[in-house]
């Protein structure tokens, strides 16, 4: 059998189908938002391979250098035999923790929405790991997610913060989601990103060469290429905001002047006034008794916490109560 293996467990139009739901949905209200998981077809998780490399963006760093000091750690902790890791993008900083994982582990199943990503990635760790098995999965981590049968202990990692982008009722859900998953044995690690001061935290979300505004435009592109939407990346901004109270940055698209785009393929006609804003992202910051929290609610026991040297990003791992 050939060790890379890649399933899509969305039927053929589901992707169509949630886009035209969700951008109904969100350009119908007031305010206007838009989910993210659309950010990333192929260019997007191009473009966010890059807003890694950014001087501003410190988390994927942060996130490196734990699991380069204890992913051997996590490894003994663990014991685990499949690492099943929920919106792998790259598989860039995984690679440490599989190593860490082998001889014992007999599979690594990256879930993505990203078909590109998860072959990219595939073929990146098999060329150096020929003996690694991976079984690749097309599929939404908020919807219905199902594991092919796979040998426990299991380790789940979530890694890069991407559990601060769901909002706290879709978090509760999701943690929820990943507690059915798993039985007794088995444990989950989560990458969430600290509370720190405003400028830092605004900086790595608007970087001075653009990049991350060249990717919040880039859902604009993905609405225009699937549904036909006539919206000009030009005539909107890119905003990133720090809420204090919510303790998340917000991510918006603002008109730059009143216009209007037609969206053919929902019978659609979205009017902006100028200076309006869409919401495209939150991403949400953390503290230790949140997180602690939080995987209580759910059915977790936090069992480590692990920060980079300067306290900014948090490696938590907890077991399945
Ligand atoms: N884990 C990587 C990538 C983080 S970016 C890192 O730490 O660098 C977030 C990743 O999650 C992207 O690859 C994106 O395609 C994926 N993603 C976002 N929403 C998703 C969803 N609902 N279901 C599955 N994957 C999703
Ligand atoms: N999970 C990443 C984060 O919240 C995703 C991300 C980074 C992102 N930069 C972005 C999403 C800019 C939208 C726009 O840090």
């Amino acid at each position: 059998m050939s060790p890379f293996q890649l399933t899509r467990t969305l039927p053929a139009d589901a992707t169509g189908a949630a886009l035209r739901a969700d951008v109904l949905h969100g350009l119908t209200r007031s305010p206007k938002e838009l989910p993210p998981k659309w950010f990333y077809d192929a260019r997007g998780s191009e473009l966010f391979e890059e807003i890694t490399r950014l001087p501003e963006y410190y988390p994927t760093r942060a996130e490196r250098e734990i699991l380069v000091s204890r992913s051997h750690q996590i490894a003994a902790a663990t014991g685990a035999r499949t690492l099943v890791e929920l919106g792998s993008g790259s598989s860039e900083k995984t690679r440490h923790l599989i190593d860490a994982l082998l001889p014992a582990l007999d599979s690594y199943v990256p879930v993505d929405v990203s078909q590109s990503a998860l072959e990219g990635a595939g073929e990146a760790l098999l060329e150096e790991r020929p003996g690694l098995r991976v079984h690749a999965l097309v599929a939404d981590f908020t919807h219905g997610l199902v594991l092919p049968p796979t040998v426990g202990p299991r380790l789940v990692a979530f890694l890069g913060g991407t559990v601060g982008n769901l909002l706290p009722e879709e978090r509760r859900e999701f943690l929820r989601g990943v507690r059915a998953m798993l039985v007794p044995g088995d444990s989950l690690l989560l990458g969430t990103d600290l509370v720190k001061d405003e400028a830092t935290l605004v900086a790595a979300y608007d970087d001075a060469a653009g990049v991350t505004a060249e990717f919040n435009k880039n859902v604009l592109a993905v609405v225009g290429r699937e549904l036909g939407a006539d919206a000009d990346p030009e005539d909107f901004e890119h905003v990133a905001l720090w809420d204090r109270e919510h303790e998340w940055i917000e991510m918006r698209l603002r008109a730059r002047h009143a216009l209007v785009v037609k969206i053919p393929e929902l019978d659609l006609v979205v009017p902006f006034e100028a200076g309006e804003e869409m919401r495209t992202e939150v991403s949400a910051k953390f503290r230790q008794e949140g997180v602690r929290t939080e995987l209580a609610e759910a059915g977790f026991t936090l069992s480590h916490w692990w920060t980079d040297e300067e306290g900014r990003f948090a490696l938590s791992l907890a077991t399945v109560d």
